[in-house]
């Protein structure tokens, strides 16, 4: 959560910081500000609302200066207004943060006994003002260093000083950070996209390290001021990231986007002319991995759901899903001969991230799905697998979705396969029906006109209900999740089969209730619990690939999807309940791309 940009240079970077704070906003938009240094002078802009508000202050009052931090946030300590938007400044220091100082209200305490006075309510001020403290006695590192040293919890922290005008310093331990490099240029930013229109040159700060940058030159230190070096990295070149097209808003973009995201991940890992899976380099034996456990948040929390159901189908292992959150904090047992699995779009989601550092510490074998090659799960982990969705700009994650299920589904197949645990010939079907999944995604995406019509149906309900079972129970999860962040209407995913074990409780006349119901072994089993909807009042919404007219009696709308293989329906109701989230959401204008309260990347626990 919160984006951090800091730009020295050779000319003014007012309007940089801005473009970069644009890239930044799907981590955080509830208030956006800026600091530059000009004449021996502190000159901060800052807003509650998005960084297009805080462009029209520049464009009344323009900050100059060649060196400068902006900041987007999103709200932890303190309401977002004016007075808790970063920058944060004092006479002689100005500071921007992302994460959470744990400590903030003990040392608030102690400042506050000292005579110091708050302008804020958030945490980061305290930084603020320890710094301008000790800039009375020590230089600009040293005293980063030894406030750094005060402050317990997660950060990543861009800093400049009055009296330094061609310095920003960056800092960080728990939150991302890197550094970009250019001609009479240099840059931070929490991530490679913020920085890729002005450099593809990169480092990444590991937990722990400062970085003092000029425009001409980038030095880093690690936690005890030793100097050390940082590998460069050169960014890939993804072309039309932030483009959207003719497109309403990047979600809608994102979601048509599927079949060719589909396709190229497809075309990466599997060999069509052997009908094989390629995955290089495992660097473990899949006949000796006993439980694979599968670990994320969200959405990416669903797609682990969906791979338990495949990984069970496909092989004989042991598995086991678990949220991030809780998973990082129980009493696990540990052992060497489990894979765990974490996914990730971000790559920098604070609970999962932590999780994997948990299993670092024990030792144990991890894997990453992940989009974000550069990010420090798939740095942290010891395999890595990328999805290749390209970024997801939209905060509802869409394409990434259908890119770490893509992954999962090849990763259990793969695994099946290299054990002995599926026949040659059930592998290389499925694999061949893999290869036509894109296509059949856009049949699926066909459905848009239907589910329009439905979606007037959301329009005045108190709240909905997503049903399915099998490999559609964690679909139906994730259909009600995207209702809800999207439309904000209350909305609940059950596997059908527990309605009447209370839920059965909340249906009522007129209430809409999605059942996925593809033709696989629960479909009857299903079909019988939305019947004891039906006969409650409940207004049916069937997404099926069967083509039985008699189902279809007593419902309000049918939404028929192609049929192409058990295992991947997952894959194709997926599209409808994506579109209907979006569709209900456009009814009640909701700003899309960027639903209220939430981020794209979550890096506070
Ligand atoms: C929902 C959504 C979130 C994310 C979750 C994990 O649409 O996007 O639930 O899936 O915050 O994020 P990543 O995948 O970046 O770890």
């Amino acid at each position: 959560m919160c984006g951090i940009i800091g730009i020295a240079s050779n000319k003014p970077v007012s309007t940089n910081i801005i473009n970069s704070l644009k890239k930044l906003e799907y981590r955080g938009y509830d208030s956006a500000g800026l600091a530059t240094i000009n004449e021996n002078q502190i000159n901060e802009k800052k807003c509650s609302g998005r960084v297009e508000y805080l462009e029209k202050i520049l464009f009344k009052t323009p900050a100059m200066g060649n060196l400068g931090i902006g900041h987007v946030r999103w709200a932890t300590h303190g309401v977002p207004n004016e007075a808790n938007a970063h920058p944060h400044s004092s006479e002689i220091v100005s500071v921007v943060h992302n994460g959470i100082i744990e400590n903030s209200k003990i040392l608030k305490h102690e400042l506050e006994k000292k005579g110091k006075i708050f302008k804020s309510q958030t945490d980061t001020e305290v930084i603020t003002l320890l710094l301008t403290d000790e800039l009375k006695i020590k230089t600009p590192l040293n005293a980063v260093h030894d406030t750094l040293i005060k402050l317990e919890g997660s950060f990543a922290l861009g800093i400049i000083f009055k009296e330094y005008d061609d310095m920003i310093i960056g800092a960080r331990r728990g939150s991302p950070l890197a550094v970009g490099y250019s001609k009479d240029e240099n840059y931070i930013g929490s991530d490679s996209y913020a920085l890729k229109s002005m450099t593809n040159k990169i480092s990444y700060l590991d937990d722990g390290d400062i970085c003092v940058l000029t425009k001409d030159k980038v030095e880093f230190y690690d936690l005890s001021k030793n100097k050390i070096n940082k590998k460069v990295l050169t960014l890939s070149d993804d072309k039309n990231i932030a483009d959207k097209g003719d497109y309403k808003n990047f979600m809608i973009k994102e979601i048509f986007e599927q079949p060719i995201t589909a396709k190229n991940c497809i075309n990466e890992y599997i060999d069509k002319s052997r009908e094989d899976i390629n995955f290089y380099n495992i660097p473990f034996d899949a006949k000796k991995i006993n439980k694979i456990i599968l670990i994320g948040c969200g959405t990416a929390y669903h797609s682990c759901l969906v791979a338990k159901y495949w990984f069970e189908e496909f092989t004989s292992i042991e598995v086991e899903t678990d949220i991030a959150s809780e998973f990082r904090y129980r009493k696990i047992r540990f052992n060497k001969n489990n894979l765990y699995i974490f996914v990730s779009q971000s790559g920098e989601t604070a609970d999962t991230s932590a999780a994997l550092d948990l299993c670092k510490k024990n030792k144990v074998k991890t894997c990453s799905v992940v989009n974000v090659v550069e990010s420090t799960i798939a740095r942290n982990s010891d395999w890595v697998l990328p999805i290749h969705a390209g970024p997801e700009i939209g905060v509802a994650s869409t394409k990434a979705f259908i890119g770490q299920m893509l992954l999962l589904y090849m990763f259990s197949l793969k695994m099946g396969y290299l054990r002995g645990d599926i026949e040659k010939e059930d592998y290389q079907k499925k694999i061949s029906n893999l290869i036509k999944l894109p296509d059949i995604l856009i049949e699926c995406l066909k459905t848009e006109d239907k589910i329009q019509l439905v979606a007037k149906d959301f329009l005045n309900s108190k709240g909905s209900m997503f049903l399915g079972r099998g490999f559609s129970f964690p679909i139906a999860l994730e259909g009600a999740l995207k209702l809800k962040e999207l439309s904000y209407l209350h909305a609940e995913g059950y596997p059908a089969g527990e309605m009447k074990h209370g839920p059965l409780a909340l249906i009522e006349n007129g209430l809409p209730v999605i059942v996925i119901s593809p033709h696989d072994k629960y479909f009857h089993k299903t079909i019988s619990n939305m019947q004891e909807v039906i006969a409650r009042g409940g207004k049916i919404l069937l997404i099926t690939d069967s083509n039985d007219n008699v189902i279809s009696e007593n419902v309000r709308f049918t939404i028929n999807l192609p049929y192409l293989e058990k295992s991947l329906s997952p894959f194709l109701s997926a599209m409808p309940l994506q579109l209907l989230a979006y569709h209900v959401a456009l009814l009640k204008k909701r700003d899309i791309d960027k639903p209220r309260n939430l981020a794209k990347s979550v890096t506070v626990e």
